[in-house]
């Protein structure tokens, strides 16, 4: 008998980009060679009898913390966590220290993370008033997904507030630019309401609805005059969403988890700084605007925003404690839960969870189960009941907000390029993460 594939995994139900299929997938040298009946054809085979096979999950907005305070978290210890979460490739932030403003820093992270990240990678570079000229030639950087730049101050230092050098950003290059949006004025001139001490539930109202609008609004302006593609990260509130659905056409819209998942006031109550992120978790009204806006299809992909901070640090009174929640691991088993509890079907889960990043960044060969993509597959038990535990966290921060949340849905398999990565929780070999490649800069 033949074995021409390298691995065939078999009898799951399939999500292709048609619907689910009842079909094995043969993958060799990395990338999906077959489907149909693939039975004693693979030199290994993975068994998915009554499990759910899903594009592999791209995770477009992560912070890892290295080079920097990799006490937080580094490339290995916020890789395993993804994959052990179901996600396969992810995209790192450039909130590092030193911020990733050069290209040198971009290749010192490409170089950090061979060997070392278990999911595949790349890295945003962080868009700063003095490199923003280079910008068109740093965003074709090997192991570059784009271009991240802050327009409200978050965690580190990077920051573009005004409209002169958002601008400038936004006339260099082509790839599209990926956006913090709160305006940094409006911070700026809120921030008395809470700089001598406030309860974290003042987070929403420092960082407001109308610190969020105006900035996407600034944004929209900009973007359209520059003829140039966005993609607001992390949106949150009702007033965004109606903004943005008139502008498909040059912006593109992510939403979390947490914004989907938590609302204020009861987040706040219970998890005190734990919730505490920008921009910031809101009330129910908005939360339902975002669910609205996914049915609507007016959001393109969603994202974990994995921003870990140690619980010592969450601790400190508010405001000095950092903003940011860790998420990569548990993306995947929140949105699922959600799909079982009827928010959202699974194929427009995945939809937003892979094929989403796929479109907006221009990945080569990753976002769906077909002939020629790569074998990045997430394999899921739809109907498996376990509880998300601080335990299960990967995560150098050690902690997540969904500590005790009993889910239905959990990642059984993250099979990257054709390797098992991870099987039932646990990681398979060794790391061998490999940069994403994306169309405009094949080489
Ligand atoms: O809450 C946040 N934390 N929002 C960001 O924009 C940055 C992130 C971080 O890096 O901690």
């Amino acid at each position: 008998m033949t074995t021409p594939f390298d691995l065939v995994v078999q009898g799951g139900t399939v999500y292709t980009p048609g619907g689910p299929v009842e079909t094995d997938v043969g993958i060799t040298n990395g990338r999906i060679a077959g489907f149909g009946n693939l039975k004693g054809q693979g030199k290994a085979t993975y068994d998915a009898k009554g499990l759910t096979v899903l594009p592999g999950v791209i995770d477009e907005q992560v912070h890892f913390r290295e080079p920097g305070p990799t006490h937080k978290e580094d490339l290995a210890s916020g890789s395993l966590g993804a994959v052990l979460g179901g996600v396969t490739a992810v995209f790192e932030m450039p909130n590092t220290d030193p911020p990733t403003a050069t290209a040198d820093l971009i290749a010192d992270k490409v170089k950090r993370a061979t060997g070392r990240m278990w999911s595949d990678f790349a890295f945003f570079v962080g868009a700063t008033p003095e490199n923003a000229d280079q910008l068109k030639d740093l965003e074709r950087v090997q192991g570059c997904c784009g271009i991240k730049m802050f327009m409200g101050s978050s965690t580190g230092s990077l920051l573009v507030a005004d409209d002169a050098n958002v601008a400038r950003v936004l006339a260099s290059g082509s790839r599209r630019v990926t956006v913090h949006s709160e305006d940094d004025d409006r911070l700026k001139e809120r921030n008395t309401m809470v700089a001598a001490g406030a309860d974290v539930s003042m987070h929403p109202q420092w960082r407001d609805v109308e610190t969020a609008v105006r900035c996407t609004t600034r944004l929209l302006k900009l973007a359209h005059a520059a003829k140039r593609r966005v993609q607001v990260l992390h949106v949150t509130t009702a007033e965004e969403m109606e903004l943005l659905k008139d502008h498909k056409d040059i912006a593109t819209v992510e939403v979390l988890p947490q914004h989907l998942t938590l609302a204020s006031p009861e987040c706040y109550e219970r998890l005190g700084t734990l919730a505490q992120m920008n921009p910031p978790i809101r009330d129910a009204r908005h939360r339902d605007a975002l669910w609205k806006a996914i049915n609507d299809g007016v959001v393109d992909c969603i994202g974990s925003d994995h921003a870990p901070h140690t619980l010592e640090e969450k601790a400190k009174p508010y405001p000095r404690s950092p903003s940011g929640l860790p998420g990569v691991q548990t993306l995947l088993p929140i949105m699922l839960n959600h799909v079982a509890e009827g928010r959202l079907t699974l194929q427009r889960m995945i939809d937003l969870t892979s094929a989403g990043a796929a479109r907006i960044y221009g990945i080569a060969n990753k976002g769906r189960i077909a002939l020629g993509y790569d074998g990045d597959l997430t394999v899921v038990d739809l109907k498996a009941k376990r509880e998300i535990t601080n335990k299960w966290i990967a995560s150098k921060s050690g902690w997540t907000p969904f500590d005790g949340m009993t889910v239905t849905g959990w990642p059984k398999a993250t099979i990257i390029r054709g390797n098992i990565v991870m099987r039932d929780d646990e990681v398979q070999g060794t790391p061998t993460g490999a940069v994403v490649r994306f169309q405009e800069t094949l080489q």
